[in-house]
C-alpha cells in the first residue's frame, strides 16, 4: 500500500523529489493531533525524537526533549558506566521546564525591565557571580523605578525541586507567584519554573512517572543493554545497516534479557524489516532509513542508500504485511517540517532528526561565535572525530569499516529545544491540514504524493527575490 504510493515504487525517491498533494481539510490546521508512540506501548505527544549522535543528545537535550513532549535518544558513544549515569539523570530532572532568567545585583533597572518583557515574566531573580539569589525584581516595583535593581529587590521566594510539583504549585497559589526560582541543595539558583509550565506543560513520562528517555546500544553489548534497561524506557540498535547475520542473531538474544522494550535499526528495504520481524521475538519499534542524514556520506563513499522516505514506505508495508503493529521512526534526511509529515504519508509514526536539534542551545556543544553569526558544531557518528572516539568501533569504526561514512561541521544555532520543537509542531499541523489529516493515523491513509522535478522544486521554494527563507 505505502510503497505504490510513491511514484515510480522502485526509484529510491527521497523528501525533495516530492511534494503532498493537497486534500481536504475538514477543521483547523491548530486541532491537528500529533500524538503518536515513539516505541510499541510507549505514547509521546509530540512525533519528534532526537538522534543518539555525541553532538546531539546528551543529558540536558534529552530532558529538554521530553519535557516538550518528544523524546531523546542518549548516544553510545561513552562508557556503559557514563551512559547509564545519563539516563539516571534525565530521570532524576524535573518534569517541569526551568528558564535559566536572571539579572545581576548591579545591573540597571531598565535591563530588568526588558528581560521581563522578553521573557514575558512578571519577575526576576538577582542572582551574585556565585549562583546565590540575593532577592527578586518585580515589574510593578521596576516600572516607576531607576537605578541599580539591588535598590528595589524584594524577599525572594525560592523552592527546591525535591518539594516537589504538587507543593510547588501550591506555594505560588498561597504567595500569588507566577513564576518561582528554583534552588539546588546549596541554595543556588538552578532556573525558573512558570505556574503555566508546572500546570498545563505536557511532557512525555515514562511509567516511573518521570521522564520519558532511549538510550542507544551496539547490538553486541548485551551487558550494557542490561544495565541500561533498567532505568531507560526503551532501548535502541544503533548500527548503520541491521539487516546483518550478526547483528540480528544478538538482537534477537537480546530481546529476551533485557527488560524494555528494543527498537531495531537501520533498516532500509521491505526484506530487511522482514527479516527482523520474522526472526526476532518481540519489535518494540523500528527506525528506518539508510544514508539520508545530513552529515552521511555513505551514500558518496558505498553507492548505497535506502533514502528515508523510500525506505519508510518500504518497511511500512513490510509492517503491514506481518500483521504486527510495530511503531517506525523514519530516520535522517529531515530538514523542514514538511518532510516529516511526507515521512507520515509513507507510514511512519515519528521522525529522527540530528541536524535540527544539533542547532539547539541545549545540544552538546557551546555556541560558536563567527562575526556576527552563531553556530553549533555536529558531526556523523561515522565521521573521523567520531571513530576517534573508541566506543563507536562497531558503528563505522576501524575495526568494522576503513573509511569514514560521515562528516563533521558546523550548523546554524537556532534557539533552544522548545523554539524548534513548536516550528516543526506549526509546521507539521500546518502540512496535515494541507493533505486533510487531522492525525498521523490520517496521514498514512490520506497523505499522497506527486513527483517533482528540481525545477519544479526550485518554483515550490521561494523564488525570484532577495531572501534567505530557502533554509538556514
Ligand atoms: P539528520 O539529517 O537529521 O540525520 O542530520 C541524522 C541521522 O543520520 C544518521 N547518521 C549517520 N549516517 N554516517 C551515516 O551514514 C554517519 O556518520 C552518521 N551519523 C549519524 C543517523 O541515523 C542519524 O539519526
Amino acid at each position: 500500500m505505502f510503497r505504490d504510493k510513491l511514484p515510480l515504487s522502485n526509484a529510491s525517491l527521497t523528501f525533495r523529489d516530492v511534494v503532498l498533494v493537497p486534500g481536504r481539510a475538514v477543521d483547523e490546521p491548530a486541532k491537528v493531533d500529533l500524538s503518536t508512540f515513539v516505541a510499541r506501548g510507549i505514547p509521546i505527544r509530540v512525533p519528534l525524537v532526537s538522534s543518539p549522535m555525541d553532538t546531539v543528545t546528551e543529558r540536558d537535550l534529552a530532558v529538554a526533549m521530553a519535557r516538550e513532549g518528544g523524546v531523546g535518544v542518549i548516544h553510545r558513544n561513552m562508557t556503559a558506566e557514563s551512559e547509564v549515569a545519563m539516563v539516571r539523570s534525565v530521570k532524576e530532572s524535573p518534569r517541569y521546564s526551568l528558564q535559566y532568567i536572571k539579572v545581576a545585583p548591579e545591573a540597571p533597572v531598565g535591563e530588568a525591565l526588558a528581560m521581563m518583557t522578553a521573557a514575558n515574566l512578571d519577575s526576576i531573580p538577582i542572582v551574585a557571580d556565585d549562583g546565590s539569589i540575593f532577592g527578586i525584581i518585580n515589574r510593578s516595583s521596576a516600572i516607576s523605578a531607576s537605578g541599580r535593581v539591588i535598590d528595589v529587590a524584594s524577599k525572594p521566594v525560592v523552592a527546591p525541586p525535591s518539594l516537589g510539583e504538587e507543593a510547588i504549585i501550591k506555594l505560588m497559589r498561597e504567595k500569588g507567584l507566577d513564576v518561582i526560582p528554583m534552588v539546588d541543595s546549596e541554595g543556588h539558583y538552578i532556573g525558573s519554573v512558570t505556574y503555566y509550565d508546572l500546570t498545563r506543560g505536557h511532557p512525555s513520562l515514562g511509567k516511573d512517572g518521570n521522564l520519558l528517555v532511549g538510550a542507544a546500544v551496539s547490538p553486541f553489548d548485551l551487558e550494557r543493554a542490561k544495565k541500561l534497561s533498567k532505568h531507560a524506557d526503551f532501548l535502541v540498535i544503533d548500527v548503520a545497516h541491521a539487516d546483518n547475520e550478526n547483528v540480528i542473531s544478538a538482537v534477537a538474544r537480546m530481546v529476551k534479557e533485557v527488560d524494555v522494550g528494543v527498537v531495531f535499526g537501520n533498516v532500509g528495504t521491505y526484506k530487511g524489516a522482514v527479516d527482523a520481524i520474522t526472526r526476532i521475538d518481540y519489535l518494540a519499534g523500528l527506525r528506518v532509513g539508510i544514508a539520508s542524514g545530513s552529515i552521511c556520506s555513505t551514500g558518496v563513499v558505498t553507492g548505497a542508500a535506502a533514502p528515508t522516505l523510500w525506505a519508510t514506505a518500504q518497511v511500512a508495508d513490510a509492517v503491514l504485511d506481518s500483521g504486527a503493529s510495530i511503531p517506525i521512526i523514519a530516520d535522517g534526511g529531515i530538514r523542514e517540517p514538511g518532510d516529516a509529515v511526507k515521512a507520515f504519508a509513507a507510514g511512519a509514526w515519528s521522525v529522527m532528526m540530528g541536524r535540527a536539534f544539533a542547532q539547539a542551545l541545549e545540544s552538546p556543544s557551546p555556541v560558536i561565535r563567527v562575526g556576527s553569526h552563531k553556530y553549533k558544531y555536529y558531526r556523523g557518528m561515522g565521521s573521523e572525530g567520531a571513530r576517534e572516539a573508541r566506543f563507536s568501533l562497531d558503528r563505522y569504526g576501524l575495526k568494522a569499516k576503513n573509511v569514514a561514512e560521515g562528516v563533521e561541521g558546523l550548523v546554524p544555532y537556532r534557539g533552544t529545544v522548545r523554539d524548534i520543537v513548536n516550528y516543526f509542531v506549526g509546521g507539521m499541523q500546518a502540512a496535515m491540514g494541507y493533505i486533510g489529516a487531522m492525525n498521523i493515523r490520517e496521514a498514512w491513509e490520506k497523505g499522497a504524493f506527486s513527483l517533482v522535478t528540481s525545477l519544479g522544486w526550485s518554483e515550490v521554494a521561494p523564488h525570484d527575490l532577495f531572501t534567505d527563507v530557502e533554509g538556514d
